[in-house]
């Protein structure tokens, strides 16, 4: 069985009640950026619960149910009477309404979605410096009939009487607009009242704070033991690999495993960063040939992804035997997974916690739970830019830091249908070139993934006075923020032409250059 025994020692001076809402992590990223520390965690909460933590301010979040519903989604109601300054939002709102004695009712015809001007009619601390009339993202079809006692209005929109209500006296607020979102002008403004001016948090949530409390919490946690990481060099887990080298020195032992699908210069790069300049001990292991050998004749992508990852934990098993014994396992886990894991979401139908939703194609290089290794998890309270932030400041280069996302499985899947040598090695040169102009032109930090995908076709070109018949590669290049939804980047003519030339001239084997012009969804950003 994984043990996890990493130990909680700071406590959130937020604590963000989840009513499934699709923006409670972002509420908990607005606030981490304040540099407050903020955790999102069921709204099935105790209050006592709440008291041990002692949080300076509570929030609860939306959420996709309506509070007359049968079996819409509670908090504690001894919530509200423990003198913690709490904000609701939209969802959150409405539900501290109704479990105070208001009134929350269906809004008939009056549901209103998007932007909408702000009308302020009451002065109150959660809106000071907030103008009026400024643009809110709204997105409910509720409204408020009557207000709990003490509660006044503080706010409206054209079409929704309760735009902003508070209860000052109890340090009580709640906003019907989103104010996590880039598009609420002053949304920002709402926030920091709520951290600085209500609930007085302290801004002692930085990079160098975490890194000070994190460096003694694993040196406790994994006394003199010897701990394993597998190193991808992927943003996770090289910053893990430098915050435990940090704290434990040579007892960290990482194991680099080149299946033989890592980009040009890609496995080279990480030896010399690592074990050469930072002298972090990494197990450099050769596997190619197994890899290559194993997907002979496979062509389905999902049979591919299956195979390279079973391979990649025979691997793994084999080498952590050879080179250890290992007490402890290091895991990039970040928060996202964590919340999601956790199961905070709610069905708004039947109230209950909605089951972990594992995204089955991502997890190639994931480990079976029933490894013997105890885990040591010190990122896992990370968003992902904080994670580069961490990174950055210990000394991990831009390389590294701003690294486009990359798949597990790696360039395997960019080759369509059969994998071989030749093919890796063309795909390999191209995929260079397409990287090497994307940063020379200044875009890579700009664009979410830019890469080369090799097509398992012939096609007819002409080169001198001779026909050639060669692959096309597809260009790739995706504008994102989260890899869920993403835009094909408009790349200018100039360096399209400049890629493609490169290409047809430099890579032997390809003779024809397309440009992939489709948006996620319908397209994804991968080829298989
Ligand atoms: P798609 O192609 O689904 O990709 O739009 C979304 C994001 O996920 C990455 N991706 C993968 N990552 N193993 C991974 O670790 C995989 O099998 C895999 N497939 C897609 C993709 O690169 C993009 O960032």
């Amino acid at each position: 069985m994984v043990e996890n025994s990493y130990k909680e020692e700071r406590y959130p001076s937020i604590l963000i009640l989840d009513f499934g809402s699709q923006y409670s992590e972002l509420i908990a990223r607005r606030i981490r950026e304040n540099n407050v520390y903020s955790l999102v965690v069921t709204h099935q909460i105790s209050s006592d619960e709440i008291k041990l933590i002692n949080p300076d301010g509570i929030i609860l979040s939306g959420g996709p149910s309506s509070v007359y519903e049968n079996h819409a989604p509670l908090c504690d109601a001894d919530i509200f009477n423990l003198g913690f300054p709490v904000l609701g939002i939209c969802y959150g709102m409405q539900l501290m309404v109704r479990q105070l004695g208001g009134d929350v009712t269906p809004a008939k015809n009056k549901a209103e979605y998007g932007r909408a001007p702000l009308i302020l009619d009451k002065k109150s601390s959660i809106l000071n410096g907030v103008h009026d009339r400024s643009i809110m993202w709204m997105s409910h079809g509720d409204s408020i009939n009557k207000l709990p006692i003490d509660f006044c209005k503080i706010a409206h929109t054209d079409n929704t009487s309760h735009a902003a209500i508070a209860n000052n006296k109890k340090n009580l607020f709640g906003v019907q607009f989103h104010p996590e979102v880039v598009h609420s002008e002053f949304g920002l403004k709402v926030i920091k009242n709520f951290l600085f001016d209500i609930c007085n948090c302290k801004n002692d949530w930085t990079t160098e704070t975490f890194i000070e409390e994190s460096i003694p919490k694993i040196r406790e946690q994994v006394g003199n033991k010897k701990v394993l990481l597998a190193l991808s060099g992927g943003v996770d887990s090289s910053t893990l690999a430098f915050l435990l080298h940090k704290a434990i020195g040579d007892q960290l032992v990482c194991m680099f495993i080149d299946q033989g699908f890592m980009r040009k210069g890609e496995p080279e790069f990480l030896m010399n960063f690592f074990d050469e300049k930072f002298h972090i001990r990494v197990e450099y292991i050769n596997s190619r040939e197994r890899f290559i050998r194993k997907l002979t004749g496979v062509s389905d992508p999902e049979e591919k992804r299956k195979i390279i990852g079973t391979e990649f934990i025979r691997v793994f098993e084999e080498e952590s035997k050879r080179l250890g014994p290992f007490d402890y396992l290091a895991q990039g886990t970040l928060y996202p997974d964590v919340i999601e894991s956790a199961g905070t979401n709610v069905d708004p139908k039947t109230g209950e916690r909605i089951a972990v939703k594992i995204k089955s194609h991502h997890n190639v290089g994931g480990l079976p739970k029933d490894l013997q290794f105890k885990l040591v998890e010190p990122l896992k309270k990370l968003f992902k830019d904080e994670v580069r932030k961490v990174g950055k400041s210990l000394g991990l280069p831009d390389e590294i830091v701003r690294r486009h996302p990359f798949p597990g499985p790696g360039l395997a899947i960019r080759i369509l249908g059969e994998v071989s040598s030749e093919k890796l090695n063309c795909l390999r040169d191209a995929d260079w070139i397409v990287r090497d102009e994307i940063k020379r032109a200044g875009l890579y930090n700009e664009i979410w993934q830019a890469f080369a995908v090799l097509l398992p076709v012939k096609t007819v070109g002409v080169m001198g006075d001779k026909r050639t018949y060669a692959w096309p590669v597809v260009l790739r290049c995706v504008s994102s923020e989260d890899g869920m939804t993403a835009d094909w980047s408009r790349i200018p003519y100039q360096i399209l032409e400049k890629i493609s030339n490169r290409i047809v001239n430099e890579v032997e084997q390809v003779n024809r250059v397309v440009f992939d012009i489709t948006s996620k969804p319908p397209g994804t950003i991968e080829w298989e």
